[in-house]
Order: C-alpha cells, then structure tokens, then sequence
C-alpha cells in the first residue's frame, strides 16, 4: 500500500522527535501500521533550522498553505501551538480534505466543537493524543481502552512545569518564586510561565480529558481555574506533617447534579501512588463504575515522548484512512449525534455546587477561645471538622510570639456553605491574617 503522506507544521522540539523516532522507527511502524508514513514536507518560518533536522528527505517551505495546498499530503500534523495561526491552518486543512494531528491543547480546549465539526463534516480525522499528558496515551485510554465504563471522576497531574516547582518547593523548603526562576534556568518553565503556573494550561487537558469521559461539548469557558502562586512552603510542610501532599490537579467528576470541572492545588494523601508522582512527571487516575480506580504514569511533555504520541495517532490514521468515518473510533469518543448539548443534562457545576473537603490555615492570636469560635462558626455552616493541628507559637512567630497558625481539615462539604463560614471566620479580631484555604481530595 501507498505510504501516508504526512506534512508537518512545525518543526521544533517535537516536530524534530517526531521526524526522527519515525526514522529511526520506520520498519516496526510500518508492520504495525500496515503501511508507510512519511514526512515528505515541512514548513516552518525558521528553513534553515528545519533543513538541519530533514536534511533533503523532506521538502522544506516557509509557508504553511504550501503544505496544505499540496495534493500529495494526506495529514498536516500542527505543531506551531496557540489558538491565532494554527486555528486558521487546522481549518483550512481540514476544508482540504486533510486529515490532522495536533498537540494544541489550548486550541482544541477553546474551539474543539467547531473544529470536530468541521471534520466530521468532511469525513476526516483530528487526532490529538499528544494534546493531553504527551506521551502517556491518555485519550486511547479513555476513548477506547474504558469504553466499557461509566467514567465516575478523572484526576491528574497533567502540567509538569508546576509538578517540578511542588516538588522542589517540598523536597528543599523553598519559596514558590525562588522554585519557578530555578525552574526557569534549568528549562522547565518557560519564559512567561503564566499558563503554567496560573493552571492555564491544565484545564485546556481537563477540559479534554471532561468531554472525553461523560460525552459532553468542550468547555474551558465553564472550568474552573486555580495556579500554584499563592502556596506556602508553609503549607506544604504542614500539609505533610498530617500525611498529605500538595499537587496541581486537573479534576473532573460526575455527579448527580452535573459534572465538576476544576484545576486547583489539592491536598492527597501521601499513600496515594499519584501523590508520590513528582518533578515534570504526569500521571492520571481514572475510576470507572466496571475497572475501579486505574492509573496512568509518564512523561508529560518533551520531544520524544511527546513524538510518540503524535505518531501513534498518524498510525491510526494511516490504518483508518478511506475508511467509512461512522466506523471509526469517535473523536470525542462518544458518536456526535449522542453528544449532550452543553448544559443539558449533565451541566458544567458552578464552583459553589463542587463537594469536597478543604485545609485551612487560620492565623490567630494564641488565646482561650479562639478555637472554640471558630470551630462554631464551622458547625453553624454544617462543616464537620476531620483533624485539627496548632503548632507552637514560638515556632510560628519566633520566641515569645503570640500569634499561632491553627490548621483544621474538613471533611466534605458544598463549597458555596465553606465559602460563607470563611467570611464569618474572616471577621473574629482574633483571626489576624487573610485565611489559606485548599482543596483536599481522599482520590479513594
Ligand atoms: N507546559 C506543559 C507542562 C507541557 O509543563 O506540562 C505541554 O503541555
């Protein structure tokens, strides 16, 4: 059989791991896949640096229509990222007849429906593992692996840049701001990390991963999105004194009222295996009403790891092209017609509606009953209280202190009541500074 044309959009750090593991890997793809796939195009801004990775196997040109007009190409591949350009060239391919592979979280988060649609409508593929947790195959597990399953809740550290700076800010005590310029020397944080460390970029794969697993539209606008800037290493430590971690999670949960869909940090257990995931490593948990809990671990960004994720979806691809689209593995990975419109049925809750349990670390002036105050305020509110720790106020405030930091973790509660017994909380004189509050998930 003909091999599969493939043109590249890009060719930076996975573009060359893209080109080069389909080189050094091409006889054992080829058995799997039935047939070739070549790279026989190329375009980027930069030719000269693109001719230094293709040398004279591929055709290099610095503009991208190129690729897509070329009759000869059967897939783009985008890899130039963001929602601008690679908006327009994923379109403009697909109106092409092109078949396409990205990695672009961000675009498929934001403008996934219009882009699904426009390729069911033309009966091509847009194949996208690599948009989520690079190279571990989330998506095939999700879209085919489960398929048996209700998909209960997904959780993940699914942006290694924040799991790197957590990590460090919890192996060496150090402060968020000294971690990210660190993070940023060794090449782990990019030089304006905000989607990083603002959760950005991990609720683009939780929205994903959300409309995946309950067979609903993409809606990043309906997310929920908190970064890591505001932790202490002071609440790491306290966190792990009381047997949890904290982590950046991508979280999305069915519930009787509609689905969650939330990043924030969380405190889990310490016994949990994905608690123990750390610097840039991802790893996702799943539960499915049939299999239980099951979890997925590796690199979730990089050029070869992230390659094999673009590839197996060119494999795919090369196995399902000519193929009658209504026999193909969905891209949203339930059949369109069954997609649930957004907001019916299974709605994306309001952040006041999620349940969950909650750290809060009040700073209080160390006196007789300024517990017994707040732990009322708590049981007015119907929060039940699971642990509470009061470290020395001298260790706090130094000798001498009068101030204390009183640590109480809830069991679940509706965030909306947490919500208003902190703003009671908020004004006892004896509470003396803003109150920490973060999330904590038992991930049982
Ligand atoms: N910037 C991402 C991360 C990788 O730190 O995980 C690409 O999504």
């Amino acid at each position: 059989m003909k091999p599969i044309q493939v043109g590249l959009l890009g060719i930076g750090t996975v573009g060359s791991g893209t080109f080069n593991v389909l080189e050094r890997n091409q006889d054992e793809i080829r058995r799997r896949a039935g047939r070739g796939i070549e790279i026989t195009m190329v375009a980027d801004l930069d030719t000269e640096r693109a001719k230094s990775v293709v040398g004279d196997k591929a055709k290099v040109v610095g503009d991208a229509r190129e690729v897509i007009a070329n009759p000869d190409i059967d897939v783009v591949v985008e890899l130039i990222g963001g929602y601008g350009i690679a908006k327009a060239l994923v379109l403009e391919a697909i109106a092409a007849g092109k078949h396409v592979v990205t990695a672009n979280k961000a675009l498929l988060a934001v403008h996934g429906s219009e882009i699904f649609k426009a390729a069911a409508e033309k009966g091509v593929m847009v194949a996208y593992e690599a948009a989520v947790a690079g190279g571990i195959p989330i998506i095939k597990a999700l879209r085919e692996g489960l398929t048996a399953n209700s998909i209960q809740w997904v959780a993940g550290i699914i942006n290694g840049t924040t799991n790197f700076i957590l990590s460090e800010m919890r192996e060496k005590g150090l402060d968020f701001d000294v971690v990210l310029k660190e993070a940023q020397r060794l090449g782990y944080a990019e030089a304006d990390p905000t989607f990083d460390i603002e959760g950005v970029d991990a609720a683009h794969k939780a929205t994903l991963m959300s409309a995946i697993a309950f067979g609903v539209p993409v809606q990043f606008d309906k997310a929920y999105v908190e970064g890591i800037t505001k932790l202490t290493s002071t609440d790491i430590k306290y966190a792990e004194q009381l047997g949890y971690r904290i982590k950046l999670l991508g979280i999305t949960k069915r519930t009787d009222k509609g689905i969650e869909l939330r990043v924030h940090p969380s405190l889990i257990p310490a016994k949990r295996l994905i608690a123990n995931v750390e610097g840039p490593m991802n790893a996702v948990v799943v539960n499915g009403d049939a299999v239980g809990t099951t979890l997925y671990y590796g690199k979730g960004a990089g050029s070869e790891p992230t390659a094999s994720a673009v590839i197996a979806d060119l494999v795919d691809i090369a196995r399902m092209d000519g193929s009658d689209p209504a026999h193909r593995v969905p891209a949203l990975a339930f059949q369109s017609s069954t997609l649930r419109e957004a907001g019916q049925e299974l709605p994306v809750l309001p952040m006041t509606e999620v349940v969950t349990s909650y750290y809060l670390r009040i700073r209080v002036a160390d006196e007789a009953g300024v517990l017994a105050k707040i732990t009322t305020l708590l049981a007015n509110a119907g929060i039940s209280i699971d642990a509470v720790l009061q470290r020395e106020a001298d260790e706090v405030g130094g000798e001498g202190s009068t101030q204390t930091d009183l640590i109480i973790l809830t069991h679940e509660t509706r965030e909306g009541e947490m919500n208003k017994a902190l703003e009671e909380i908020q004004k006892l004189a004896t509470v003396l500074a803003p109150i920490t509050r973060i999330r904590k998930e038992e991930l049982n």
